[in-house]
Parts: C-alpha cells; sequence; structure tokens
C-alpha cells in the first residue's frame, strides 16, 4: 500500500486594500527615503489594516479561497492552525476566532508562535496531525497585522512591515511522490533580544510607563539579524533538499520569507537557484511575517508559476531566532 502524504489542495490569500508606499513616510514625519528603502531591502509599497480589518478577517478571507479551490466546507476541517505574531487578543487564540467566524464546527483550532518562520512550523506541526492519523483535513494559515506592534516613529523598521494573510488546505492523500517530501526546523533562544518586543507581556505588563518607554513595540537589530537570516536559511534550504534527496536543480520555484531582497538573493545563490526560479513579492507587501511564504504560494498557483508536477522549495527566518524549510511537489 502507497504510504500517506500530506498534500497542498487549495490556497488563497487576505490582502488589506490600503496601500502605503514609500513616499507615504513622509507624511508621517518619518525620515526616510523611497531610495533608502528599496536599495537596503527591495520593498516599494504595503498593505495595512484599516477600517477593522483584524488579524482574524484576513485569516478569514484567505481561509474562504483556500478552502473553495480545495472544495472543502467548513465542516470538513478537522485542525486549523493558525501562525501568528500578532493575534487580536492574548486570550484565547486568534485560531479559535477563525473557527467560529468560518464555522468550521467540527475543527480543534490553535496558534502557534514561532514569528516569520511560524507559517512552515504550522505547516510541519499540521503535517504530523495528518501523517499521525489525527486529522484528515487541515486549514494552516498565517496572518499578521503587523502595523499595530510596530514602532511608527522607529524608521529603521517601521518602513520594513505589512499586513495580510495566506492559507493553505492540507489533506491526506496517496498520490506517490507528491505533498511535502520533506521539513525541517530548528530555533536559537539564546539570540532572541536581536529582534522582539521587549516588555507588555506576563513579565512587564502593559502599563502606563510600558506605553511612554514604547518597550511593547518591535526592536530589531537589523545588521545582526541580515547576518542570521542569510546563514539560517541557507542552511535550512540545505536540509530541506538532503531531506527530500533533492539539489537546487531539482527546485522549480524557490518561495523564501518575503523580508529584504538581499537576504532572498543570497538564499537563493547558496542554493544555487537562478533568481528567476525564485518567487519575490516583497516590493508589493514588505515583511508581513509568517503570512509572507503563504501569500507567495498564493500567488505563484495563481500566476501558473506552479503547476502539477512543480518542485516547490519555501525557507523562513524569523525572531526568537526559529527557521524552517519544506520541500513541497505539487
Ligand atoms: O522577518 C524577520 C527577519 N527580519 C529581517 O530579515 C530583517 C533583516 N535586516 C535587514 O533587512 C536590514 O538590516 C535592514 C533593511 C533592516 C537595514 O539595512 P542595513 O543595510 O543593515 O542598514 P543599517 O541598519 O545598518 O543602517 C544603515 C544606515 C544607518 O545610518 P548610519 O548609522 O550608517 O549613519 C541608519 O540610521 O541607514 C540608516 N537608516 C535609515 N535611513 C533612511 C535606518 N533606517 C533608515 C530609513 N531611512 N528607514
Amino acid at each position: 500500500m502507497k504510504r500517506p502524504v500530506a498534500a497542498v489542495v487549495g490556497t488563497g490569500r487576505g490582502l488589506p486594500a490600503h496601500v502605503m508606499t514609500n513616499h507615504d513616510f513622509a507624511s508621517i514625519g518619518i525620515e526616510t527615503s523611497h531610495e533608502w528603502i528599496v536599495e537596503r531591502s527591495g520593498i516599494v509599497e504595503r498593505r495595512l489594516a484599516r477600517n477593522g480589518e483584524t488579524t482574524c478577517s484576513m485569516a478569514a478571507d484567505a481561509s474562504r479561497k483556500a478552502m473553495e479551490v480545495a472544495g472543502v466546507h467548513p465542516g470538513e476541517i478537522d485542525i486549523i492552525v493558525l501562525s501568528t505574531a500578532t493575534p487580536d487578543r492574548l486570550l484565547p487564540s486568534t485560531a479559535v476566532d477563525i473557527q467560529a467566524e468560518l464555522g468550521a464546527t467540527r475543527a480543534a483550532a490553535f496558534d502557534v508562535g514561532a514569528a516569520c518562520a511560524g507559517w512552515l512550523y504550522a505547516m510541519s506541526t499540521a503535517e504530523g496531525l495528518i501523517m499521525s492519523g489525527t486529522a484528515e483535513t487541515a486549514l494552516v494559515i498565517g496572518s499578521e497585522k503587523m502595523s499595530a506592534i510596530v514602532d511608527w516613529k522607529d524608521r529603521a523598521t517601521c518602513v520594513l512591515f505589512g499586513d495580510g494573510a495566506g492559507a493553505a488546505v492540507l489533506k491526506r492523500s496517496r498520490h506517490h511522490g507528491k505533498g511535502i517530501l520533506s521539513a525541517y526546523m530548528r530555533s536559537d533562544g539564546k539570540l532572541a533580544d536581536l529582534l522582539y518586543r521587549p516588555e507588555g507581556g506576563a513579565t512587564v505588563p502593559m502599563s502606563v510607563e510600558v506605553l511612554e518607554k514604547r518597550s511593547h513595540l518591535v526592536k530589531m537589530a537589523g545588521r545582526e539579524v541580515f547576518k542570521h537570516a542569510v546563514r539560517s536559511m541557507s542552511d535550512a534550504a540545505d536540509r530541506a533538499l538532503d531531506g527530500a534527496r533533492l539539489t537546487g536543480s531539482d527546485i522549480d520555484l524557490l518561495i523564501p520569507h518575503q523580508a529584504n531582497v538581499r537576504i532572498i538573493e543570497a538564499t537563493a545563490k547558496h542554493s544555487g537557484i537562478p533568481m528567476d526560479k525564485v518567487y519575490v513579492n516583497v516590493d508589493k507587501y514588505g515583511n508581513t511575517s509568517s503570512a509572507s511564504i503563504p501569500i507567495a504560494l498564493d500567488e505563484a498557483i495563481e500566476s501558473g508559476r506552479i503547476k502539477d508536477g512543480t518542485t516547490v522549495m519555501m525557507v523562513a527566518f524569523g525572531a526568537g531566532f526559529t527557521w524552517a524549510s519544506m520541500v513541497i511537489r505539487f
């Protein structure tokens, strides 16, 4: 009997309509320039949640599209795994709000926190539940309202991030040689202080003082993070290729986490993957943290860059530090 695999059977994305361009930072008093942002990061514009858009509402938009493509009814979903660093509330999980919003009445729902690498962590978690027989059908979402946690007075970070969501329906399948071929995850908590929100959690709860210090907002040592991102994403790519018994030349499309086009180029170069086989949309959306890979995946499928038989490698790195990779054959 053929061994079952977990296969992606539908994807969707949920992006706010509101566009903020690099030129718009002048209107909120940020001393920066379009040229600096493009040269250092590749970002041209980003989407921002407005008019009541939330992590839950963007996730629900992405999920409805993914379920429609998959031909899956909300009542058939066994597990909802949401990756987010920006839950709508701290208790309960945002995944249960999505479960209620979608009417996924049979689903167990929970959040996964692994920052920008979170969607690949969520995919691995869902794959494990599918392979163990606990679930048949999973909805795996990355949704982020980064605009709520960046410091809009810190030009070194506020120009980099954006809001959005992406989702995939994962199903047990017996298509030999298709589905998730390999997955890899790592972390190094000793480096947590290079990219974090220092206060406003349970240790130092939110207070007037925290608000005044702005210590509940994202702090990032950009140059350090950059170096670790290149090293760890390159290593993760090697591990995913080894796990799938493939080399860089077997990869039809690389979908890296979209934080910075220079990190993307360095990762692709390390794996010997030419840039025409790399999906890049950081110019349009900025860094949407764990939503970046599922948004890119959905766009790549919609535009025909992923078809039946396409082998895709995904690689991510984020706060923690956490990093992860996965190879999927469609
Ligand atoms: O998704 C999770 C992972 N996150 C990342 O992967 C982000 C990784 N880091 C990066 O992408 C890059 O480090 C940045 C894009 C954040 C910054 O690029 P950089 O080439 O590392 O620049 P830098 O931070 O070293 O700053 C260079 C200069 C500084 O000025 P001085 O000290 O050289 O005079 C900054 O003050 O650029 C200045 N600067 C800015 N100038 C104009 C910083 N932010 C800005 C800005 N506009 N927005």
